[in-house]
């Protein structure tokens, strides 16, 4: 979703501006801009299509990016926009400038009252130059500026703000008080990095992680003021908030990179060193340790019911969770997408669990499902990557997958981490009710902690996948059948060939295919087949051969043990044997690579794929 950045500070704030601009674009957008203050000018350049196309037209315009060059800039924002109200295009994009040309906005979220004020506006005089909601805002803040006899753009900004409904994380320059921002939030992220007389402003500490590794998670329904030397952050009617300066403990190399033809790659090949470090540190002695998070027997029983929400790729682990939880706690366990949940009517009181998992902490559906859990009655566990993120904040007890920064959008290695944790919650939890012996418990420890080096030889072996890849990326269509636990292997592997190569795809179970899909099955479809479940392998078996009767070309993902077997299939994928349980944190990473080398070979826009963004800020 759409990036912000803003400066003030002694170094080319340009060069900072568009810097950081392209180190979100990883979060998907359409159009870019920026905007500052020059020897008391207010400036605005702002184009539809990508930071570089914005690098060009602010170099034509005659300003220097050089990172080394200083300049007059007083103080500076940036935005990169994906499309809500109105069409991609010049006009659409941000910054916005008021009607006067005194005060430009950026922002990120929805005013979902926009029509209402903008006629409200209209009817005082104002004129509109784009169909934006964000225009609103620009002019709004205007209007209560001027009523205050053109003085305190902080006061303009609070008195806006108690007229706009919806989310929004504002960033705003005002040409007359020319060396400070003024920012508010609410459901969208904005983190403020404190530097030595410099501040800055982004959506994500990757943009400004060059700089400083000081920063402050701003709250909703906080406004910050930022000069050069100072920050300052107040509720919305203008009483002091205290703030704590977090250290951000990765640096800037994670969000590089380092030699991969894409971050996707370089994220893939990250996953035995990240699963190890979620995994490893919490074993200790043969016994799991979920830190901040002491349950007991008592309250484990207690439980009627567990409930598990997330989005796209962490759903898919959530389904991973319930399999695992219900088999060996025997806990009912409802995994659902956030975004239906609220309106779902849920069966959540005090007597739930509710497990939230999301790799960005700021998905809003997830949040706001989150919310809705947490009005119920219900604790909340969640499982986040982003050290801080709202979710994290928000959740009343917080599990930290060890990704690092994940930049494709296209999520990988922060799957992995999340299973990672959900294994070690569904076995601790089985271990603390007595429903799991010391054995199997000792057992499983270590089958987790093999997984690393098991995903690295499957790594050892990418050219296979490729291989297979570069003879079939042409096709039209893709069909992932699995059964039990390959079933959800199989919706994730789905989700990621469509999202980055644009393959028409869909996940079956193996048995519900013949009750209709089968119709689709022609000559030259494409069909992958994660097979690792003992007990069910005689079942795809027969799948695969009702498939392959059929003309589909099967591409199988199956352990070791069952290489013996004549499945009906034109290829084969061995990946290393493990307890079956745990078969599926392996048999992802060979999907994951066949649905980027698919994308490669098809000359795909694999890190930053057409219409999605990495973090879904908006309903
Ligand atoms: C995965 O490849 C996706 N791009 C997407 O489904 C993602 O997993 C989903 O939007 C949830 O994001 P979160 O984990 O940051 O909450």
């Amino acid at each position: 979703m759409c990036g912000i950045v803003g400066y003030i500070g002694p170094r080319n704030t340009l060069g900072i501006l568009l810097n950081g601009l392209s180190t979100l674009e990883y979060r998907g957008y359409d159009s870019a801009g920026v905007s500052f203050i020059q020897d008391g000018k207010l400036e605005l350049i702002k184009k539809k299509g990508y930071v570089k196309e914005l690098r060009q037209a602010v170099a034509d315009a005659g300003f220097t990016l050089e990172d080394n060059k200083t300049n007059s800039i007083s103080a500076g924002i940036g935005h990169t926009r994906w499309a809500t109200h109105g069409a991609p295009s010049d006009e659409n994009s941000h910054p916005h400038m008021s009607m006067n040309g005194k005060i430009c906005v950026v922002h990120n979220g929805i005013i979902e009252n926009y029509a209402e004020l903008r006629s409200f506006l209209k009817k005082k005089g104002y004129k509109f130059a784009s169909e934006t909601d964000t225009e609103v805002a620009a002019q709004l803040i205007e209007y209560y500026y001027a009523q205050n006899g053109d003085k305190d753009i902080n006061a303009a900004v609070r008195r806006a703000l108690l007229d706009i409904e919806g989310t929004y994380a504002f960033c705003i320059l005002c040409v007359d008080e020319p060396d400070r921002l003024i920012c508010a939030k609410k459901d969208n992220p904005i983190v403020v990095g404190v530097g030595k007389d410099e501040n800055f402003i982004a959506s994500d500490v990757t943009a400004m992680i060059e700089y400083t590794k000081d920063v402050i998670f701003l709250e909703d329904d906080c406004v910050l003021t930022m000069t050069k030397d100072s920050v300052e952050i107040t509720d919305i009617h203008g009483e002091p908030v205290e703030f704590k300066v977090s250290k951000v403990e990765w640096d800037s190399n994670a969000a590089q990179k380092g030699g991969y033809a894409h971050f996707m790659l370089k994220e893939m090949f990250e996953e035995p060193k990240v699963f190890d470090a979620t995994v490893a540190p919490r074993i200790k002695d043969n016994d799991i340790m979920l830190e901040h998070f002491d349950v007991t027997k008592e309250y484990l029983e207690g439980l009627r019911n567990i409930n598990i929400i997330a989005c796209g790729t962490a759903y898919h682990a959530g389904c991973v969770a319930k399999y695992l939880i219900e088999k060996f706690c025997r806990i009912p366990v409802v995994c659902g997408v956030a975004s239906e949940f609220i309106y779902s009517d849920p069966i959540v009181d005090d007597k739930t669990l509710t497990i939230v998992i999301s790799q960005s902490g700021e998905t809003l559906d997830t949040r706001n499902a989150m919310k809705t859990a947490k009005e119920l009655g219900s604790k909340t566990l969640a499982v986040v990557n982003v050290i801080g993120s709202t979710i994290a904040r928000e959740a009343d007890y917080v599990l930290y997958t060890a990704a690092g920064p994940e930049i494709s959008v296209a999520s990988t290695k922060a799957y992995t981490t999340q299973l990672g944790c959900l294994y070690l919650i569904a076995l601790k939890f089985a271990h603390i009710m007595g429903k799991l012996d010391d054995e199997k418990y000792i057992h499983y420890q270590k089958e987790l902690l093999a997984i690393p080096e098991k995903l690295q030889s499957i790594l050892d072996k990418q050219k296979e996948i490729s291989k297979f890849a570069s003879r079939h990326f042409n096709a039209e269509s893709t069909f992932f059948i699995g059964r039990g636990l390959d079933y959800y292997l199989s919706m994730e592997s789905s989700l990621k060939l469509k999202e980055i190569s644009y393959i028409h795809s869909e996940a079956y179970a193996g048995g519900e295919l013949k009750h209709g899909t089968i119709a689709l099955i022609e000559e030259g479809t494409l069909v992958v087949s994660p097979i690792t479940q003992d007990d069910l392998v005689g079942k795809m078996e027969s799948n695969i051969k009702e498939v392959a009767t059929r003309g589909a070309t099967v591409l199988a993902i199956i352990p070791e043990r069952f290489s013996d077997k004549s499945f009906s299939c034109n290829a084969k994928f061995i990946i290393p044997d493990s307890d079956e349980l745990m078969a599926p944190i392996l048999a992802i990473l060979p999907c994951q690579l066949f649905a980027y080398y698919m994308a490669v070979y098809k000359g795909c826009d694999v890190d930053k794929p057409r219409n999605l963004a990495k973090s879904v800020t908006v309903e």
